[in-house]
């Protein structure tokens, strides 16, 4: 057998909450899913906000040290990689220090919690010259790479229409205190368009190409809320939605929402074009809904449910799952996409084009401020490219 190449990671992962643990198992799971055998993944540090966080993730997690804060962590010698998985505020100072200490950098989606932190994120991410890549993960799902490949190929001709959202019902019921929302809670809080629309602007441009205008709204429709200090006011959006024109003609419509009765966390999306459509819904993460014009049978032309599971058909990233038929699910995008970074690290390849870039990260805020902007002014307005 080929010797194959030893290859050191030396993590720092900051932040010790819900993505800390889809993270953490993904650098489980990689080596022996991925058959990495001459991978060697030191779990180093976990950073948090307290120490008490810090340990009891770390203990968990199975990294060898824990931190308050990350300044000591980012800092470190050994560390080749750091994972930001902290919350949005704090990416910019996190990824700007790792980057100054000349780390390859993943951090979590939205890239930032405003545009200046952004641009600051990508400017020090081009002067340090080392992998960076944002957390768009849901890039990473198979029948969303099929639908990419099939768009790539021609197979479905000329794009015509994209229709997604991602649909959350976390503020709809009225009586749900302000605490528990996410997106509309704290001082930091950044509204459902940084935390949902961020993931669906990027589905819009990986899949249909580069958004050009925008004509949006940003929606507050409970004006008050119950919490422990009493009724107080929403202040930001529990809805995004936008009627977007793509650089190479196609048009586009766009919601993000936290306001979807019913639907507890649906990424979906309808592409029409000139040979055909594609559907898909996270709500079944392992089909791809597919109508091609041209089928030879007319009498059974319509949408084909494909199950996109199937490496005999040449389905990606199922070489390294499960055999035909046996589905994979929200956590294993997380991991096809950490397995992605590492790769590029490894044998020091381009993040981009299926991997999300700090300017994807960057673009996806550019969009979203441009939403804004058209919401306040009540006009179209032409996204501002950085
Ligand atoms: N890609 C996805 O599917 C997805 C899903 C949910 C959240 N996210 C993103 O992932 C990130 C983390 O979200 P989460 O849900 O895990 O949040 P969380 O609230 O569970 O955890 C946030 C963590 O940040 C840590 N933190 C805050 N300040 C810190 C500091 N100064 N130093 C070190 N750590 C600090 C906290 O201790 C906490 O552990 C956010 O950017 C969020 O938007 C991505």
């Amino acid at each position: 057998m080929p010797h194959k190449k030893q290859v050191e990671f030396n993590i720092a992962l900051v932040g010790g909450g819900f993505m800390a643990k889809a993270h953490s198992n993904a650098y489980h799971t990689i080596p022996y899913i991925y058959n990495k055998s001459n991978y060697h993944i030191n779990l180093d540090s976990l950073s948090a906000a307290t120490i008490e966080e810090a340990t009891d993730a770390a203990q968990r997690y199975s990294f060898t040290n824990a931190y308050a804060g990350f300044g000591e962590a980012v800092s470190k010698g050994s560390i080749n990689i750091v994972d930001i998985c902290a919350a949005d505020f704090i990416h910019k100072d996190i990824a700007v220090a790792a980057l100054a200490h000349g780390k390859h950098v993943l951090c979590e989606k939205p890239l930032a919690n405003s545009l200046a932190d952004a641009k600051a994120m990508y400017e020090a991410a081009v002067r340090a010259g080392t992998k960076t890549m944002c957390g768009f993960n849901y890039r990473f799902v198979p029948a969303v790479r099929l639908a990419k490949t099939l768009l790539e190929r021609g197979i479905m001709g000329r794009i015509y229409t994209f229709n997604g959202a991602y649909n959350q019902d976390s503020g709809a019921f009225d009586d749900i205190p302000l605490e528990r929302l996410w997106y509309a809670y704290g001082s930091k809080a950044s509204g459902v368009s940084y935390g949902i629309g961020s993931h669906i602007i990027d589905m819009a441009r990986f899949l249909v190409g580069e958004i050009a205008t925008v004509s949006g709204l940003m929606k507050i429709y409970t004006k008050e809320r119950p919490s422990s200090k009493g009724p107080q006011k929403v202040m930001k959006e529990e809805e995004m939605l936008a009627l977007v024109e793509f650089s190479n003609e196609a048009s586009g419509m766009i919601k993000a929402s936290a306001m979807a009765a019913g639907r507890k966390n649906q990424l979906t999306f309808e592409i029409s074009c000139s040979k055909g459509s594609l559907s898909f819904d996270l709500e079944e993460p392992n089909y791809l809904n597919v109508f091609l014009k041209d089928s030879p049978v007319t009498q059974v032309s319509g949408f084909t449910k494909v199950n996109v599971t199937q490496i005999d058909r040449e389905h990606p990233f199922m070489d390294v799952w499960w055999p035909r038929g046996h589905g994979i699910g929200w956590e294993h995008a997380h991991i096809n996409e950490i397995a992605h970074f590492l790769d590029c690290v490894a044998n020091n390849k381009d993040i981009e084009p299926y991997g999300a870039t700090f300017k994807d990260g960057l673009r996806a805020i550019e969009i979203i401020e441009a939403i804004r902007l058209s919401e306040q002014s009540k006009s179209k307005v032409e996204v501002n490219i950085y």
